[in-house]
């Protein structure tokens, strides 16, 4: 036993800060995981799977990372797969391939023995499910419909199979046989029962193959043969890390109003997005994390079905969605756009406890006359400026408009605050008095030169 393990208490030593999304994904934190990668020695992720896409672009080249902390663009630093997130070994797999095709370094890639797998049969129900609702969908009550617009890789499903125990697999699993094969074998008898009238079919997508678990079994081993040298015990390992004065960055993926408790259910994903994730999904308790970075937009967007108060249908949302390239990282969908909507950011900003902020995109809106941020909700109850997160009643919410002027000039070589025009300071001292979270970094396109960094 190291001394480290015997010393329960822990000194302090160590730092750790998070990096959350705080609208509904998408806000850009890979950009600034990779940046605060910098200032680390570890980045760790904390919650969902291979439904991320986090972009980073270092000296023009972007990299489009799901499952790997961005942090694994920085050679030397740990990249950490925590126990919270659902992993598919093969989608890891090809993005340690990719990576290592242009020359990243990903030996530093360490994942959780705990974190749960996603199997090919949770991809096949993802879709299924997703099908069926589609079909039946229905426009009221409204809000209510339809499929929630997953990105179909598995997760919901994943996490559902941890809740339920007995066929689920971690990590861990893959490097025993026995324990592995009865596992698989469990779900797939437990899952052709409850798919039989699918099976097989032109709507099965695949869930007939993936319940043959000679097939499924065949596949986790060659993966294990791949990843099985990178499957370790990290809860220790991280407060290893703390108590050696090593400093952790956690990174979010999704967004705080994608949270499966606090977010627009059941428009949500299946994990806890927010960073009261961190506790359960890396074993850091999350008092721990004394510096939480909040990201977001300087508009809203929104991938998948769900109420987004502020959303633009016009020209104008088709403007920005161009300007910002808002086409999903992992599924190409274009984002649906709208308005910034600061009950929505208030409240992320709170459930967080948010100590800095960091505003992205601004940039996107050069040359919009006019701009409007939503500081209140009008509901059928009355007016508020209280989030709803709930996804029906969410629906039928208005917005509450405050209108500011919009700057012309375009402000992508702007490097400090007096290199910005009067109007794009008057949108960020709007934003920061109401939100009363001061702006750590303002963010003026994909580069991680393309930065105000205000902290000094
Ligand atoms: P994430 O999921 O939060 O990491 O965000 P994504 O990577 O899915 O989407 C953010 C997109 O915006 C990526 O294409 C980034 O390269 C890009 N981006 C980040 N910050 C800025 C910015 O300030 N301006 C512009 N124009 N693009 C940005
Ligand atoms: P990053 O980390 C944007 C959305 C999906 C869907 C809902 C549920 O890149 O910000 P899921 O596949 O998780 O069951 O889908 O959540 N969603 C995201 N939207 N960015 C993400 O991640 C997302 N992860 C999930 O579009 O509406
Ligand atoms: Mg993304």
């Amino acid at each position: 036993m190291t001394n480290a393990h015997q010393n329960q208490g822990r000194s302090q030593a160590g730092i750790a800060s998070a990096v959350v999304g705080l609208q509904w994904g998408d806000e850009g934190k890979g950009k600034f995981v990779d940046l605060l990668a910098a200032e680390h020695d570890a980045v760790v992720r904390y919650n969902g799977g291979a439904n991320a896409g986090h972009s980073v672009v270092v000296h023009g080249d972007r990299f489009s990372l799901h499952l790997i902390p961005s942090g694994i663009l920085h050679p030397g630093k740990l990249a950490i797969i925590g126990n919270g997130v659902v992993v598919d070994p093969e989608k890891l797999i090809d993005e340690m391939d990719n990576l290592a095709k242009r020359g990243i370094d990903t030996s530093s890639l360490i994942v959780s023995d705990r974190a749960h797998v996603v199997m090919p049969y949770h991809k096949a129900e993802d879709e299924i499910r997703e099908d069926l609702f589609k079909a039946a969908r229905t426009e009221s009550p409204k809000g209510s419909l339809s499929e929630i617009g997953t990105t179909r890789r598995g997760i919901g499903p994943a996490y559902a199979e941890k809740a339920q125990r007995a066929t689920a697999v971690r990590m861990g699993d893959l490097l025993k046989q026995d324990v592995l094969r009865d596992r698989v074998t469990k779900a797939c008898t437990v899952r052709s029962a409850m798919f039989r009238s699918y099976l097989p079919g032109e709507q099965d997508h695949g869930m007939h193959d993936a319940l043959n678990a000679e097939k499924v079994l065949a596949r986790m081993t060659t993966a294990a043969g791949r990843i099985g040298p990178r499957i370790k015990e990290t809860t220790y390992l991280l407060h290893d890390l703390l108590a050696g004065g090593k400093r952790v960055l956690f990174e979010g993926a999704n967004g705080t109003l994608l949270d499966v408790d606090h977010g627009t259910y059941p428009f949500v994903t299946a994990s806890s997005v927010a960073v009261g994730g961190v506790g359960p999904g890396t074993g850091v308790p999350t008092q721990r994390v004394s510096k939480v970075l909040g990201i977001m937009k300087a508009y809203s967007t929104r991938v998948g079905a769900g109420a987004m108060p502020t959303e633009l249908f016009d020209e104008l949302g088709q403007r920005i969605r161009d300007r910002g390239r808002e086409y999903g990282t992992t599924t190409g969908r274009p984002r649906r756009v709208g308005w910034l909507d600061l009950v929505a950011t208030g409240y992320a900003c709170m459930l967080n406890g948010a100590t800095g902020l960091a505003l992205t995109m601004l940039d996107v809106l050069a040359g919009v006359d006019q701009i409007n941020i939503c500081v209140g909700y009008r509901t059928p109850g009355g007016e508020t400026s209280r989030f709803i997160p709930d996804g029906v009643e969410l629906a039928r919410a208005t917005p509450v408009f405050k209108t500011l002027p919009g700057f012309k000039e375009e402000i992508g070589t702007a490097r400090k605050l007096s290199d910005l025009p009067p109007n794009a300071h008057g949108f960020i001292d709007t934003v920061q008095a109401t939100l009363g979270v001061p702006f750590d970094f303002i963010s003026v396109g994909p580069g991680r030169e393309q930065t105000l960094d205000l902290r000094k």
